[in-house]
């Protein structure tokens, strides 16, 4: 009797408690609901689509549109020439390709950290001191790294107006704002960017030559922009064209680098025949290059490119021989299509910004005409530029065709 009654009390007890717990479970569940539907409302979410959001200006960012690789439309030949990225036409230097090659299937290992012996070269081939030279992933990778490391919510980089879209979008990737100054005639003004510097710039960026006009500051006007520039903003010289100056009196960069505490010269190997591998590399004070070296991956360069990069830098003779091929096209090229009323902007790279400004051909028949030829050029509406074209110095061949379509321009 006794028993049976203290079991009647220990199950109604753990009936009670069962009940409890499961009421408490589902109230838990039900808070959890709620919660999540709070968490759904974050600021700047889309209800429709729940989940993570990205930084405040992430999304303003138009991402990059590389230039077209190649064409539905072949010429009669059946040959695509691709005259839209500023590649080599005469391929990659022959000692890079066996350096390459010797890579073999040693594959396992990870790549040495620094680059060193590709920065050992660049120093010699140089003169400059290679414990002060970066070597990135493309230069893209090391303008992406500047931003990171000297930019944040608040601050400002001034570009210039046609300057590389690289550099809107790696300012806004670092959560700061692009501050552009209006080019004269498609040259950067070194008044109008100094204008464009307030208390809250930390970087200035200048292409040089620039990308997509061609023009190109002397090295009197690079050193009036660093002139006036305080002495906490860092200048960014991105010198990716170098190779291809002609003009006598451009810099690079590396002197100013030298003189001062402010100033990085970025370059690549991507114009020089070695695109395909992701090769850029950077010269800058010791104190720039070590707060730049605790952001930079450990392993950031693969040793293909390393390997290739470095016999590469000391093939002067090949790089030699696409800086006379690409000047003896690129001025025959705006000979050419001087007479039929489309203007060449007079370019230091390898490339040449026409820009269609009569209106008879416009850019885009030119293109359509270009491409059923099997001719791909860069459209550069992205750069606020629906007139004009952007057309790399290709081979002789590719060169004739581009010039021979646009010949019969009043046909288009
Ligand atoms: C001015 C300028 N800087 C940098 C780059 C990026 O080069 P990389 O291929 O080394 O990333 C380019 C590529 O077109 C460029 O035109």
């Amino acid at each position: 009797m006794f028993c049976n009654s203290v079991f009647l009390r220990v199950s109604s007890l753990a009936f009670r408690w069962g009940i409890g717990r499961m009421c408490r479970y589902n109230l838990l569940i039900l808070r959890g609901k709620i919660m999540k539907k709070k968490l759904d409302v974050h600021p700047g979410s889309d209800r429709s689509h729940p989940g993570p959001v990205p930084r405040p200006g992430i999304l303003d960012i138009a991402a990059y549109m590389p230039g077209k690789s190649g064409t539905k439309k072949a010429g009669e030949s059946g040959e695509v020439f691709k005259l839209s990225s500023n590649e080599s036409p005469l391929g990659a230097s022959p000692a890079a390709v066996a350096a390459l090659a010797s890579l073999g299937g040693e594959l396992a290992a990870y790549p040495e950290g620094s680059s060193a012996d590709l920065r050992r070269a660049l120093g010699d081939v140089h003169g400059l001191d290679p414990d002060r030279i970066m070597i990135g992933s493309g230069s893209d990778e090391l303008l992406h790294l500047i931003a990171q490391t000297y930019l944040g919510e608040g601050d400002e980089a001034v570009i210039s107006q046609y300057g590389f879209l690289m550099y809107p979008i790696a300012t806004r990737a670092a959560g700061a704002r692009p501050v552009f100054a209006r080019d004269v005639d498609y040259r950067v003004d070194v008044e109008g960017m100094l204008d464009r510097v307030t208390g809250r710039t930390r970087v200035v960026f200048l292409a040089n030559p620039n990308n997509p006009t061609g023009t190109c500051l002397d090295a009197d006007a690079l050193r009036q922009l660093h002139g006036g520039l305080p002495a906490d903003v860092l200048l960014v010289i991105d010198s990716a064209y170098a190779e291809y100056v002609t003009a006598a009196d451009y810099s690079a960069g590396e002197a100013l680098v030298e003189a001062h505490e402010n100033v990085v010269m970025v370059r690549t190997f991507s114009k020089i025949g070695l695109a395909a591998l992701r090769i850029g590399w950077m010269y800058g004070p010791e104190r720039i290059m070590d707060a730049l070296n605790r952001v930079r991956g450990p392993f950031n360069v693969n040793r293909a490119a390393q390997l290739a990069g470095e016999a590469a830098a000391r093939d002067q003779a090949f790089i030699a021989s696409l800086r006379d091929h690409n000047r003896k096209w690129r001025e025959w090229l705006v000979e050419q299509v001087a007479s039929n009323g489309i203007r060449a902007i007079p370019s230091q790279g390898n490339f040449v910004l026409l820009l269609f400004e009569g209106g008879h051909p416009d850019a885009s028949a030119a293109r359509m005409a270009l491409e059923n030829e099997g001719i791909v050029v860069r459209e550069m509406g992205a750069y606020g530029l629906p007139d004009a074209l952007r057309v790399s110095i290709g081979t002789e061949k590719a060169m004739r065709k581009v010039a021979a379509v646009l010949n019969s321009a009043g046909d288009l």
